[in-house]
């Protein structure tokens, strides 16, 4: 396995790659590696024949109160996990050479950006694009992976490859949980232990939502107040939001019909995590 941290040796890799004829397959990451981020890789290594990791916790998705300073970092372990999964190429760049002084363009993607998450946390998802639109131009993937944990993130950049013509294809993996439901994540280990046992209510809240559209449900506003009160009744937990929105547009919805995303994110203290939920009806 290959470790690079600068911009001109990844993609020497990547084109001698590309120059024997194999396909390159991109996991996007923030390191801290995971069971999420294993399954990732994994679907990565059975479809294309050239696996890049790439590891960087990307300052400009942090807001300025967010945890950017003690976002876990431990790199030998991850490391590890790589090579464990057989990837080819990680690529672990330090903070100015994907930001080099006189940095000064972004990208936006209008409406999709400014909901749900981009709510409570303003220019997250422009940190996201930019970086994301870097690392497909510094490594020209033919696949992409990402998790329908981040169900805001697929969309988003799942429309800025639309809108900018990009050819990369971009794969989405189901989200791996716990087994008690929680959605694994890197934040997960901010929680103390009465944290942990409570987090429970996001996945718990969504299988109750699965389960009442199931028997009939159609009422958007009946869901979201079936999650709401799930969570005011949680002990520590604090609901930023309860969405129930068309997966395509973001926007909510009043009926459930066609394609849904049921969205759901929970602070513990200063912890906040996210589950969700895509409904066919
Ligand atoms: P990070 O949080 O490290 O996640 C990297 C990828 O792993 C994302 O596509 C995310 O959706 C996926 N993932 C995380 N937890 C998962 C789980 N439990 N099941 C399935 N997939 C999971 O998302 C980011 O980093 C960053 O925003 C990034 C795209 C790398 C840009 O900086």
């Amino acid at each position: 396995m290959n470790v690079a941290s600068d911009i001109e040796s990844v993609q020497r890799s990547v084109r001698q790659a590309r120059s024997r004829g194999l396909t390159i397959g991109l996991v996007p990451t923030m390191g801290a590696l995971h069971a999420g981020h294993v399954s990732l890789m994994r679907a990565a290594r059975e479809e294309t024949d050239y696996v890049v990791v790439s590891i960087f916790v990307n300052p400009t998705q942090f807001g300025p109160a967010e945890d950017f300073d003690r976002y876990p970092r431990p790199l030998d372990s991850d490391l590890m996990t790589c090579q464990e999964n057989r990837v080819d190429l990680v690529f672990h760049p330090d903070g100015k050479i994907i930001y080099p002084l006189g940095f000064q363009t972004f990208v936006e993607v209008k409406g999709l950006q400014d909901v749900l998450c981009g709510a409570s946390r303003p220019g997250h998802f422009r940190g996201v694009a930019t970086v994301v639109l870097k690392l497909f131009n510094i490594i020209q993937p033919d696949v992409a992976y990402f998790g329908q944990k981040d169900a805001q993130q697929v969309r988003i950049i799942r429309r800025m490859v639309g809108d900018l013509n990009l050819s990369v294809r971009l794969a989405v993996c189901p989200i791996v949980r716990e087994p008690d439901g929680l959605a694994i994540s890197s934040r997960n280990q901010y929680l103390d232990e009465s944290q942990r046992v409570n987090a429970r209510a996001l996945f718990r809240g969504l299988e109750e939502v699965r389960e009442r559209v199931l028997k009939g449900e159609r009422d958007a506003q009946t869901i979201r107040e079936v999650l709401a009160s799930r969570i005011a009744t949680t002990p520590g937990a604090e609901l930023d939001y309860a969405a129930v929105v068309d997966a395509d547009t973001l926007k909510p919805v009043r009926e459930l019909k066609g394609e849904v995303l049921v969205a759901l994110a929970v602070k513990f203290g200063a912890t906040r995590l996210i589950d969700n939920l895509i409904l066919t009806v």
